[in-house]
């Protein structure tokens, strides 16, 4: 027994903010941000929404494609660092939102890897014989957490969330394995000390400078990139498959020269690498089930095919699942 994705959904928030947009806001230029991190526009969290209303749309949009109601399902797990409250978790309050009770719903803290993490978690589960039906989801709202005085991190971050419905099923298809990595030893790469919503783009009042993200860009930058490679190699290694078997890599979202530096390494050209961080810019755990909806809408992912899917971020942590679609 394993476990399979059956369906895919995605949401945002309404408000684009556009490089020009943050051009008026900041000493910052489209140029800079286009050629140094790939990202024209992002999505931002405004005081009047919730990320988990935008969470629940796009729960709701993955369940009608799977075919299922919300009591169709055995457990909800969400891959986030956004919560509004330290507890309970976002997971709690989406299960609510959705008219659930008693299956467990929890989150995963695992920053922009947390989908990753929680990809891994159900499919082990799922094949302990635990759950048969989950909901899994990345939803993160970054934008609200940056110093908008930081040019160096506020052009960064954007807001959103992906869900996907996985089923417990025999067979070849499904989750072949996943690979998680972390090294606290670099914690201080990439934090934020208060957890929350503080600082959507439309607030007056900001937040405290010292609870901002903090980010040492360049050092992650190359962290990035060798575990990456190296945590892609691993998984396609375990599988005993090799990297010309794979049909498209779905890769965390943070930056197009990550992107690209990762897939020249590995030796993928650039149609088997999906990107559409410049419509997003980095959604933390929402990046990959965002681009993983994106691919199957865009007809890029077939039955059979074999999906890479792998993310970075605050921790360190990092991680890797591969999918035989
Ligand atoms: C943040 C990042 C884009 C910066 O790019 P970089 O090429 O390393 O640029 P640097 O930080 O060296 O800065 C170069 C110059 O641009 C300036 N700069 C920084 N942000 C800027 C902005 N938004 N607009 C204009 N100039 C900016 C810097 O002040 C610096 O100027 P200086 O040379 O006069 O001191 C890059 O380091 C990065 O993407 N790192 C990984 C970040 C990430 O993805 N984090 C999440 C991982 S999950």
């Amino acid at each position: 027994m394993g476990s399979r994705i059956v369906a895919t959904g995605r949401a945002t928030p309404r408000t684009v903010i556009t490089n020009h947009e943050l051009e008026r806001r900041m000493d910052t230029s489209d140029e800079w941000i286009r050629t140094r991190t790939g990202i024209a526009q992002r999505y931002a969290l405004c005081t009047d929404e919730s990320l988990v209303e935008v969470a629940e749309r796009a729960s709701r949009q993955a369940l009608a494609r799977a075919g299922m109601k919300p009591e169709d399902l055995e457990a909800i797990i969400v891959g986030t660092v956004s919560s509004d409250f330290g507890f309970p978790s976002f997971a709690c309050q989406l299960q609510h939102r959705l008219g659930l009770n008693s299956i467990p719903a929890f989150d995963v803290a695992a920053a922009c890897s947390g989908f990753i993490y929680a990809l891994s978690v159900a499919d082990a589960t799922m094949r302990a014989g635990e759950w048969s039906r989950v909901l899994l989801v990345g939803a993160d709202a970054l934008s609200t957490m940056v110093d908008w005085n930081d040019r160096s991190t506020a052009v960064l971050f954007g807001d959103g969330a992906g869900a996907v419905v996985m089923v417990r099923e025999a067979g070849q298809r499904g989750v072949l394995g996943s690979i998680l990595r972390s090294s606290g030893e670099y914690w201080e790469l990439l934090s934020v000390r208060n957890r929350g919503i503080q600082s959507p783009i439309d607030a007056e009042a900001r937040a405290n400078r010292d609870d901002a993200i903090k980010m040492k860009g360049p050092e992650l930058f190359k962290i990035a990139v060798k575990s990456l490679e190296d945590i892609t190699r691993k998984v396609i290694e375990r599988a005993g498959v090799s990297l010309d078997d794979l049909s498209l890599i779905i890769p965390h979202q943070a930056n197009l020269r990550i992107i690209n530096a990762v897939a020249q390494r590995l030796g993928l050209g650039a149609e088997k690498v999906f990107t559409n961080v410049d419509r997003y810019g980095n959604t933390s755990a929402a990046s990959v089930p965002i681009a993983l909806d994106e691919a199957i809408e865009s007809g890029r992912i077939r039955d059979n095919d074999l999906v890479l899917l792998n993310a970075c971020g605050g921790g360190l942590t990092w991680g890797a699942n591969l999918i035989r679609w």
